[in-house]
C-alpha cells in the first residue's frame, strides 16, 4: 500500500475518518509537505484498521492525480484547474474510490460526501455529491468492467492516436516525461513503466546472508523470481520482519547496486550520500569491510544508528557535504548522488509533478559537483561507483560520458562477474529498467582511477 511505510505506533486519539485523513495529507502535499512526511503526520490519528485506506486513498489520488482529474473534468461544470482546490481534492478522493478501488457507489460517494459535508458545509459538500454520482454513472455506462476496458472508453486519448495525451491524463504522468521517454523507448515499454510507477510498490525484504530466511511469527516471504536474497512481505510488517532476520527493506534495484560495486575490496569503502544508509549496510555486510556513511542531512543520516546497531554491522556515520569531502584518500568511493528518481517515481507518491526541467538541469549540476570531488579522493588503482535511481541519461551515462572526459585518469570497468544480462549496457554500466525486471530503477558505472 505506502511501500514500507510504517506508521508511528500508538492509539489513534480520536479515530480521524479515513476519508478526512486522506484530505488533510492531500492538502499538506498541496502546501509543499513531502507525502511520506504528511502521512507520519497525519496517520496516527486514524483508528489502525483505518489506515490502511486512508494510505491508499491518498497516496493513490497522488499518483494518479491526472487520470482522476480526467473523470471528474469529464463529470462536471469546469475544469479541474478551476475548481476551489479542497472541493476537488474530495472529488479526487471520491474519484478514486469509484473508479480504482471500486468501492460501491453507496459507501464510495455517501462516506466521502458524509465527511466532505463536515468541512465544507452543505453547499459545497452537495456539489461533491452532484460530480460523483454523475461518475459513477458515467463508469458504469464506459464500462462496468475492468481497468483495461476503463482506459479504452473512459475520457482517454486512444494510446495509438495520441500516445502523449493518454499516457498524461490515463498514464498520470508530466507530460514533459511521457515525451522524454516515448522519444527514447518503444510505446509498449513507456505504457508498462508507467503502469508500474501507478501501483504501491511491494515491501521487499533483502537478505544479509546467504541463508534461507526464518521469518520471525506472523511473518510471510515470498522469494522475487530472479532475485536471489530478495523476498516480498506478503505478511506483517516491515519492523516485525526486520527484528527476527538479518535484512534490511530494500528494492532488487537497489540491491544491484550493492552487488555491481562488485570484486574483493579489501578496505573501508566511502559512501558518500549514505542517508538513510540500506547501501551503507549492504555493502558492510556484502563485502565483510567498514563502511563510512557521510551525508548532508542530519535527520536522514540519523536513520541509520539503529540498523547498524541491530545488525552488528561496522558501518560509521558523519554530516559531510560531499562536494568538499573531509577525506584525504580512500580505495572505493560509491557515490549514490541526489537526483531526479524517476525510476522510484512509485515510491514517491507526489515526486513526478514536483519535478521539472529545470529540476533535472539543477541536480545534474550537483551530480557533476559531487563526482568530481569524490574523483579527487579515490587513489590511483581505486574504484569509484557513480550510481543513481533516475532514468535520465543526463544523470546516467551522460553525466559519467562528460565525466570521463574531464578525467582522462579515469577509465570505465566493465560490469562485475555475476551481473544479470538485462541490467547492464553495453558498455558495462548497471541499468535497471522497471517495465523489464518488476522492480525500482537504477543506474551504476564503475569508474577505476588508472593513474
Ligand atoms: C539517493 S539518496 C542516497 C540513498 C542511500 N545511498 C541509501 O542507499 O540509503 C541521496 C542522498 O544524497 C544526500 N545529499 C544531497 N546532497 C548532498 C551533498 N552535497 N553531500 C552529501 N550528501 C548529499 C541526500 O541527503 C540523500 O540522502
Amino acid at each position: 500500500m505506502g511501500g514500507a511505510f510504517e506508521p508511528a505506533r500508538g492509539r489513534a486519539a480520536a479515530g480521524l475518518n479515513p476519508r478526512a485523513a486522506a484530505h488533510r495529507m492531500l492538502g499538506e502535499v498541496r502546501r509543499g509537505t513531502r507525502s511520506d512526511r504528511a502521512a507520519s503526520r497525519i496517520l496516527p490519528a486514524v483508528d489502525p484498521a483505518d489506515r490502511g485506506l486512508a494510505l491508499d486513498i491518498a497516496f493513490g489520488c497522488l499518483r494518479l492525480r491526472a487520470r482522476l482529474d480526467a473523470w471528474i473534468g469529464a463529470c462536471a461544470d469546469r475544469p479541474p484547474a478551476r475548481m476551489d482546490r479542497a472541493v476537488r481534492d474530495w472529488l479526487r478522493i471520491g474519484a478514486y474510490q469509484l473508479t480504482e478501488l471500486r468501492t460501491p457507489d453507496h459507501a464510495a460517494v455517501g462516506e466521502t460526501v458524509g465527511a466532505a459535508r463536515s468541512a465544507l458545509g452543505r453547499g459545497r459538500a452537495g456539489y461533491v455529491n452532484a460530480v460523483l454520482r454523475a461518475l459513477a454513472r458515467r463508469r458504469d455506462g464506459d464500462s462496468g468492467a475492468g481497468p483495461d476496458a476503463l482506459a479504452a472508453a473512459g475520457p482517454f486519448p486512444d494510446p495509438d492516436v495520441d500516445p502523449v495525451g493518454h499516457l498524461s491524463s490515463w498514464g498520470s504522468h508530466p507530460e514533459w516525461l511521457v515525451r522524454r521517454w516515448l522519444a527514447r523507448w518503444e510505446l509498449a515499454d513507456v505504457r508498462r513503466l508507467v503502469e508500474q510507477q501507478n501501483r504501491a510498490p511491494d515491501v521487499v525484504v533483502r537478505l544479509l546472508t546467504g541463508d534461507d530466511p526464518a521469518p520471525p511469527d506472523g511473518v510471510e516471504l515470498d522469494p522475487v523470481p530472479g532475485w536471489p536474497r530478495s523476498f516480498r512481505l506478503e505478511k506483517g510488517l516491515p519492523g516485525t520482519a526486520l527484528s527476527g532476520l538479518r535484512a534490511v527493506i530494500q528494492d532488487p534495484a537497489a540491491s544491484a547496486v550493492v552487488d555491481y560495486v562488485g570484486g574483493r575490496l579489501g578496505e573501508p569503502v566511502l559512501d558518500v550520500c549514505a542517508a538513510p544508509g540500506t547501501k551503507a549496510l549492504g555493502l558492510a555486510a556484502a563485502y565483510g569491510v567498514p563502511v563510512v556513511a557521510l551525508d548532508i542531512s542530519h535527520r536522514r543520516l540519523a536513520r541509520l544508528g539503529a540498523p547498524a546497531r541491530r545488525l552488528g554491522l561496522p558501518v560509521s556515520a558523519a554530516v559531510a557535504d560531499a562536494r568538499r569531502l573531509p577525506v584525504a584518500e580512500a580505495g572505493t568511493v560509491l557515490a549514490d548522488v541526489p537526483c531526479t528518481g524517476t525510476g522510484v517515481l512509485r515510491r514517491r507518491a507526489d515526486a513526478r509533478w514536483r519535478l521539472e526541467q529545470r529540476s533535472l538541469d539543477d541536480l545534474v549540476a550537483l551530480q557533476r559537483e559531487i563526482v568530481d570531488a569524490c574523483a579527487a579522493a579515490v587513489r590511483p588503482g581505486g574504484l569509484l561507483v557513480y550510481s543513481t535511481c533516475s532514468l535520465e541519461r543526463e544523470e546516467n551515462e551522460e553525466q559519467v560520458d562528460a565525466f570521463l572526459d574531464r578525467r582522462p585518469d579515469y577509465r570505465r570497468e566493465p560490469h562485475p562477474e555475476g551481473a544479470r544480462g538485462d541490467c547492464t549496457t553495453p558498455r558495462g554500466d548497471l541499468f535497471v529498467r522497471p517495465w523489464l525486471t518488476g522492480t525500482d530503477g537504477a543506474y551504476a558505472a564503475r569508474l577505476r582511477r588508472i593513474a
